[in-house]
C-alpha cells in the first residue's frame, strides 16, 4: 500500500517556503532540495563535468531507462543518471529560450521590444520564440530580424468557425506562428481550462504543423502536500493521452508559485522535477522521448539566476514571462546557454 504522509521540516532558504516531502518508501523527494553537496544523497548529486557540448543527453541513459513501475524506480532513475556521460541529443538539440509576453504591450511599446531584440547579439545555439499577444502577431512578424520565432499563447482546439472570441492553429499558421503555448498556468487555474481540453487543443495544434509549448506544474498546495509529482504526471499524462507523438513538443515546467511571483525555484528544486519528468516519459512514452524532449524551466527566470538554473543537467532552456519583455534581459537569458557550455 502507498501511503502518503507529508511532513513539513524545513523552510526552504531561497523561496521562504516549507518544505514538504512524503516519508513513504516511495517518495523521491525525501531530502530537502537544498541541502549541501556531502548532504545530498545520490540522486540529487549531479554528475561529472563532461567536456563537449553537443546537447545535453547522457551516454547512460539508455541503461536508466530499465526503470519503472513507481516512483522508487523513478529515484533508481535519477540516482543511475548521475554519472552520464554526454552525448548528442536527437532533433536540433538546442537550448531552447521562449518569451511569454502574456497581455501585455502596446504597438509603440511592442515596436520598442522587437528594435531592442533585433539589434541585441544572441548566440547561435540557442532556439528562441516570442509569443505576443494576438493582436501584435503580424506587427512582431514584419518587423523582427533576429532569428527568433512567433509563438502564440493559446490556440482553439479544432477548426475554426463559430467560436467567438478563439483563434484556430490554422489561422495562427496564417499569421506566421510556428508555436503555440498550451496549457500555461494562467490558462489552467484563471481561465479553467482541463486537462483534457489542453491534451485536445495540443493535439490538433500538432495536427497543423504548430509546435507546441506543453506546459505543466504544482500549485504551492501541492507541492507542500507532497503532490508535485503525481500534478505532473496528470497534467503529462492527457498531453500523452491525446497526441500521436512529441517530436514537436516543448515540455515547460513551470511551478505556479514560482510564475511572476519573483519566488524562483531553486536550481536543484527544478532539475530534480525536470529529471522525474524525463523518467516518466521513458517509462509511459519512449526512452526516445524521454531522450529527445527538451524540458525548459518557467517561473522568475531573470538574467540574475538564469546561469545557475542552466548550468543543470536537465533544464534544458527557459520560458521567461516578466523578464521578457525587456529586450536586454531577455538577450541574457538567451546566452545563459553559455553558461551550460561552461559545465557539459
Ligand atoms: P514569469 O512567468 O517569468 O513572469 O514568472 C513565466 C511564465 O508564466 O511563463
Amino acid at each position: 500500500m502507498r501511503l502518503w504522509v507529508a511532513r513539513i521540516l524545513e523552510v526552504e532558504p531561497m523561496t521562504g517556503f516549507p518544505v514538504a516531502y512524503p516519508s513513504s518508501s516511495e517518495g523521491l523527494m525525501a531530502t530537502p532540495a537544498y541541502m549541501s553537496a556531502s548532504a545530498k544523497p545520490a540522486c540529487i548529486q549531479s554528475g561529472p563535468a563532461c567536456t563537449q557540448f553537443s546537447g545535453l543527453r547522457r551516454s547512460g541513459f539508455e541503461q536508466c531507462m530499465r526503470v519503472s513501475s513507481s516512483f522508487a524506480d523513478l529515484q533508481q532513475f535519477v540516482t543511475a543518471r548521475s554519472s552520464r556521460g554526454v552525448v548528442t541529443m536527437a532533433g536540433t538539440g538546442k537550448f531552447f529560450v521562449g518569451g511569454n509576453w502574456k497581455c501585455n504591450g502596446t504597438k509603440d511599446s511592442i515596436a520598442k521590444l522587437v528594435g531592442d531584440l533585433n539589434g541585441a547579439k544572441l548566440e547561435d545555439d540557442v532556439e528562441i520564440i516570442v509569443a505576443p499577444p494576438f493582436v501584435y502577431i503580424s506587427q512582431v512578424k514584419d518587423t523582427l530580424t533576429a532569428p527568433i520565432q512567433i509563438s502564440a499563447q493559446n490556440s482553439w482546439s479544432g477548426k475554426g468557425g463559430a467560436f467567438t472570441g478563439e483563434i484556430s492553429a490554422e489561422q495562427l499558421k496564417d499569421t506566421g506562428c510556428e508555436w503555440v503555448i498550451l496549457g500555461h498556468s494562467e490558462r489552467r487555474h484563471v481561465i479553467g481550462e482541463t486537462n483534457e481540453f489542453i491534451g485536445k487543443k495540443a493535439a490538433y495544434a500538432l495536427s497543423q504543423n504548430l509546435k507546441v509549448i506543453a506546459c505543466v506544474g504544482e500549485k504551492l498546495e501541492e507541492r507542500e502536500a507532497g503532490k508535485t509529482f503525481n500534478v505532473c504526471f496528470e497534467q503529462l499524462k492527457a498531453f500523452a493521452d491525446a497526441v500521436p507523438s512529441w517530436d514537436n513538443i516543448v515540455i515547460a515546467y513551470e511551478p505556479v508559485w514560482a510564475i511572476g511571483t519573483g519566488k524562483v525555484a531553486t536550481p536543484l528544486q527544478a532539475q530534480e522535477v525536470h529529471a522525474v519528468i524525463r523518467g516518466w516519459m521513458g517509462k509511459n512514452v519512449s526512452s526516445e522521448a524521454a531522450k529527445a524532449v527538451r524540458i525548459i524551466y518557467g517561473g522568475s527566470v531573470n538574467g540574475a539566476n538564469c546561469e545557475e538554473l542552466a548550468k543543470k543537467e536537465d533544464i534544458d532552456g527557459f520560458l521567461v514571462g516578466g523578464a521578457s519583455l525587456k529586450g536586454p534581459e531577455f538577450a541574457t537569458i538567451c546566452n545563459s546557454v553559455t553558461a551550460k557550455k561552461a559545465v557539459v
